[in-house]
């Protein structure tokens, strides 16, 4: 991971920025931490280079949406993917990775590639904006939330929690329904409620969350909920912002990156359907549910059901369509920004941390063609 991003280090630092007051922070190769050197724009608006203003914005938020994606998926490879030179850091954690492994035998391979995709699209949308003489985006100076203490992770200092989070796995019943589609104002049932609800650890926070069975288990299958509702998300975001973009070069890597999402996404849909039902033996309020049986089941639930079902598009006076849902392009930066904020993922984080990520959804928000 530092290897990729150690090439960037040149071009990146160079015009490191940061709005309204907040100081950027040039780091060293391997620091994870601000160094002496600081430059920032007092306030004034980041450079778009040769690229249209509007598509450097959408490039700009969806680098710092790719750097936090990155910063945990990294946290999950530590502890139950596969540390190797591609995705270095950590050196895994036997009992996590054998709980992730219920849902399938393949599952840490998958962490190991998912991570790795994500460090490739915030590498790249970040050399891309510098190729074109526009601002890049560097939060490296917000890496200050503590690691899991679990056996295998490595003790750096994180953008994104693990460890308290409220997963929305609305996205299941939504991908699965005939005749709602959110872009109509509809609203979807949880396939976990209690997940919804409260703060769950997907990580185990230290080798006490490492026993009994059932409750690193149930640690496991909010990993493998949370999984699906990350990837979901990127699914939707790519194809909401790619239609404020300008130019085709542009169009081009939104429209490049976004499938990816959802080939994570269908491989998380898949597996979240074979977490175990269970209660939390340290948590009675967490249960996972049998999503194949009633009161539950049927075509919202059926776990084998991993494709989009056909539903409403654009139209209500149109066929149903198989389709990537929510698309809708309004506001979807600030949607997106406080979708990962309500899951808890920055629990922790500063208010300069909240206000430059507003910052960058606002500007990605005013693009048009
Ligand atoms: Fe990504
Ligand atoms: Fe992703």
């Amino acid at each position: 991971m530092k290897d990729l991003r150690d090439g960037m280090n040149v071009s990146v630092n160079r015009r490191s920025f940061v709005k309204g007051g907040l100081t950027a922070a040039t780091v060293g190769a391997g620091l994870m931490y601000p160094s002496a050197s600081v430059l920032a724009h007092g306030g004034s608006e980041e450079r778009s280079g040769r690229l249209d203003k509007g598509d450097a914005s959408i490039l700009r938020f969806l680098a710092a949406a790719e750097i936090l994606e990155t910063d945990l998926w990294q946290q999950y490879n530590e502890l139950g993917g596969i540390p190797d030179s591609e995705v270095p850091g950590g050196s895994g954690n036997p009992t996590y990775t054998a709980a992730l492994a219920v849902l399938d035998a393949d599952m840490a391979q998958y962490i190991h590639d998912n991570t790795e995709d994500e460090l490739t699209h915030e590498v790249f949308i970040n050399a891309y904006l510098d190729s074109k003489g526009a601002d890049t985006v560097n939060l490296d100076q917000f890496r200050t939330l503590p690691s899991s203490k679990a056996t295998g992770a490595q003790q750096i200092g994180r953008l994104t929690n693990l460890m308290q989070l409220t997963v929305d796995t609305s996205w299941w019943t939504r991908y699965r329904s005939g005749n709602k589609n959110p872009d109509f104002g509809d609203t979807f049932d949880q396939a976990v409620p209690s997940l919804n609800k409260g703060q769950h650890p997907a990580i185990p926070r230290d080798d006490d969350d490492l026993t009994p069975n059932d409750h690193i288990q149930a640690i496991a299958n909010t990993a493998g909920f949370h999984f699906g509702t990350i990837e979901q998300g990127g699914t939707s975001l790519y194809p909401q912002l790619a239609q404020r973009v300008t130019h085709s070069g542009v169009l081009r890597i939104v429209l490049s990156i976004g499938p990816t999402e959802a080939m994570h996404f269908q491989t998380w849909s898949d597996k979240a359907g074979n977490a175990p039902a269970l209660t939390d033996p340290k948590d009675s309020s967490l249960v996972f549910p049998d999503l194949n049986s009633s009161p539950l089941g049927g075509e919202e639930f059926q776990t084998n059901l991993i494709m989009p079902e056909p539903t409403i598009f654009l139209s209500r006076k149109l066929p149903t369509c198989s389709i990537v849902r929510p698309t809708a392009t309004k506001g979807a930066a600030m949607g997106a920004l406080k979708f990962l904020t309500d899951m808890g993922l920055f629990i922790g984080q500063s208010p300069a941390f909240f206000e430059l990520l507003r910052d960058l959804a606002e500007d990605a928000d005013e693009a048009t063609r």
